[in-house]
């Protein structure tokens, strides 16, 4: 039997999209085309890889089987293309990062000091929180992805960059600013507590650490990125937790301040991923290197500021 490499796109488009039409949206294609794909698939493979679930096209237990081998056949593919172009002495590349949303505040400045000393590279940068990072990685799609703490067991290597901590910000006059500190945790969780939405790292490593100490939040309210948490926090709308590295140009300006608060900040750590096996190209083995090498130091002054411990 035969398949073709446009075939297992197409399959792993429908796999992971669970629809013909957003398969076909994706890969700029018509339904039929798609659905054809797939039906000559089935037909030469004389497997049943999906079947229908109301308007879902679902993986049966066959096609899940497939699906991990379609994966490993069109990685394989992509990394003998760069090879190929590599070979061929094109000059530049192309660098496919995901980065936490979190995480941008400095990748981006690394990206402008990496394309200057790498003249001709193109960049494709998304990002997103930390699910749809961990979805990405699955299917194979960024070169490698900056993170928080990635899970355990999904088949991914990673290398810890740096430290990131998560602290407790507030408007400048806010009222705990008057109490002595450090302000005990379940004052601070009296306030109303502006926090990220249930897919971010942020938010899962929050909730984790005030299980540790066996507290929660009496009041919350969600929001889907740090910006409208900080605005929200510099508003008075409640005290927000966000990473240092997401507030400097607000600490600098005086627009928000970091409340001493009991067990904060919470530290994490950032991570470079990606799949395990997966062979970088030059370019991204030359960015994964400056970025070990020069992120600390782009970060090296957003240090917490000096805490009157009184
Ligand atoms: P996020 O990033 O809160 O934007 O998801 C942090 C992380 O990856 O843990």
């Amino acid at each position: 039997m035969a398949y073709s490499l446009s075939q297992l796109r197409v399959f792993e488009a429908v796999a992971q999209y669970e629809s013909y039409t957003r398969a076909a949206e994706k890969l700029f294609m018509t339904q039929p085309a798609v659905s054809m794909q797939i039906k000559q698939l089935e037909e030469d493979s004389g497997l049943a890889l999906f079947e229908r679930q109301g308007n879902k096209m679902m993986l049966t237990a066959i096609g899940k089987e497939v699906q991990h081998y379609a994966h490993r056949v069109l990685q394989a593919h992509n990394d003998l293309l760069g090879v190929m172009k590599e070979l061929k002495g094109v000059k530049g590349g192309h660098l496919v990062i995901s980065v936490a949303t979190t995480a941008n505040y400095f990748v981006t400045q690394l990206l402008a000091e990496f394309s200057r000393l790498h003249e001709g590279i193109n960049i494709t940068l998304d990002v997103t929180n930390r699910q749809a990072l961990l979805d990405q990685l699955e299917h194979h799609e960024p070169d490698m992805v900056i993170m928080g703490e990635p899970p355990k067991g999904y088949g991914l290597q990673s290398e810890r960059l740096m430290e990131n901590p998560l602290v407790v910000i507030a408007a400048p006059h806010h009222s705990l600013l008057n109490h002595s500190t450090p302000i005990p945790l379940k004052v601070a969780l009296a306030e109303r507590f502006v926090i990220r939405e249930k897919s971010s790292g942020t938010r899962s490593a929050l909730e984790r650490h005030l299980r540790e100490h066996q507290v929660s939040f009496q009041q919350t309210l969600e929001m889907r990125s740090n910006e409208s948490i900080k605005h929200a926090a510099e508003a008075g709308l409640g005290l927000g937790v966000v990473s240092l590295h997401t507030i400097q140009p607000e600490l600098e300006s005086g627009r928000l301040t970091i409340l001493d608060v009991e067990h904060f900040p919470i530290q994490r750590y950032w991570h470079i991923v990606m799949r395990k096996g997966k062979r970088l190209s030059p370019i991204a083995q030359e960015f994964k290197r400056f970025v070990l090498k020069e992120a600390p130091r782009f970060v090296e002054e957003w240090q917490l500021p000096n805490r009157d411990k009184g």
